[in-house]
């Protein structure tokens, strides 16, 4: 039984499979657990996949391809992945970093993840393969849910994140102004945003400060806007100017160009949208902008699309994820061409 294991986030799992119905309405697809479901491709596997990785759908987190079967406990389970692996290594070349990322749903069985590591580490490190954890080259994907396990292996970067599931995982630093800040860096990572050093930057909505703080941190000078304060610690910060004020009343000179607007903030999508719209003007032409779209208790599908279709023409999509740490919200990826 071939197919792909899809994780969204358990408020927007309906909708990540709606989106992927969209694309493949033909495929049959079965919820694993509260935020995965399975989606059945049979032979077009591959073809499938790759679409997905193409063109990700907002919704879905994380994807890996499988081979599905049935067990009847855990020693099966570890026994038949041991098998599958020892034929599917040769596939990978030597001295490469390999996880091993393990979930389980709707069980009663009692195995942990780090046994199942053991045993696979076990395995790698006899074949000449690194075992790791972080920043993993290949991964080996085991998903179980009653008594099917799905596994595959796969270079990580097909999995849409090298993080299990895709929950990336941040270290909170002790200097750190708030928790928004891990929104942008996952947008840097999981988009690949190359920041403009030196570059100026417009960020709106930016109290406390933590999408702020990062800019300043990565070289770049910073214009914040917000009707709240920002944090005490950043007050002063060389490269930094702040306007205290509602965003409806900002006022750039002609010559106020930027080459990056962020946007993280609390207000009706469409409104943010027009915001964005109307800076276009002062954004350089390779200028890029990083917003979040927040969706208000309203219906996603409809209100990104509504979002979508109304900014300026010169802001073209890059990317338009539901990332880890998006709750009820978007991040968008524009580029001004
Ligand atoms: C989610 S918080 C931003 C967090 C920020 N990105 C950070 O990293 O600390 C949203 C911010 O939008 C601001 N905001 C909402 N409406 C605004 C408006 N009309 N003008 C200026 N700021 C506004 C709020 O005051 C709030 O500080």
């Amino acid at each position: 039984m071939q197919g792909i294991v899809v994780t969204a986030s358990e408020e927007f799992l309906s909708t990540a499979m709606e989106e992927v119905r969209r694309v493949f309405p033909h495929l049959r697809q079965e919820v694993l657990g509260p935020a995965v479901f399975w989606l059945l491709t049979g032979a077009d596997q591959e073809r499938v996949h790759n679409q997905l990785i193409a063109t990700p759908p907002i919704f879905v987190r994380h994807i890996h391809g499988a081979s599905g079967w049935s067990v009847s406990n855990e020693q099966e389970l570890f026994a038949s992945i041991v098998e599958r692996l020892e034929v599917d290594l040769d596939r990978v070349p030597k001295g490469a970093k390999v996880a091993i990322q393990a979930r389980a749903f709707s069980t009663e069985w009692q195995w942990q993840g780090k046994e199942l590591k053991a045993v696979c580490d076990r395995l790698l490190s006899q074949r000449g393969y690194e075992p790791v954890i972080k920043a993993p080259q290949w991964v080996i994907s085991v998903t179980q849910a009653k008594r099917q396990v799905y596994y595959g292996l796969d270079r990580a970067q097909r999995n849409l994140s090298d993080w299990t599931g895709g929950m990336i995982h941040f270290r909170k630093d002790e200097g750190d102004i708030s928790r928004a800040k891990f929104k942008l860096l996952e947008a840097i990572i999981r988009f690949g945003i190359i920041l403009p050093r030196g570059g100026r930057a417009l960020d709106l909505g930016a109290a406390p400060g933590g999408w702020t703080q990062e800019l300043l941190a990565r070289g770049l000078e910073v214009v914040a806007v917000d009707t709240g304060r920002l944090d005490s610690r950043l007050i002063g910060t060389p490269g930094l100017k702040f306007l205290q004020t509602n965003v409806k009343h900002l006022r750039l000179s002609p010559k106020d160009m930027f080459d990056l607007i962020t946007c993280d903030m609390s207000w009706d999508p469409l409104f943010t949208t027009r915001l964005v719209n109307g800076l276009v003007d002062n954004l350089k032409v390779g200028g890029q902008v990083i917003m979040t779209v927040k969706l208000m208790g309203r219906k996603p599908l409809p209100t990104i699309e509504r979002v979508l279709g109304s900014l300026d023409k010169s802001l073209q999509l890059r990317h338009a994820q539901h990332l880890w740490h998006n709750r009820q919200e978007i991040t968008l990826h524009l580029c001004k061409c």
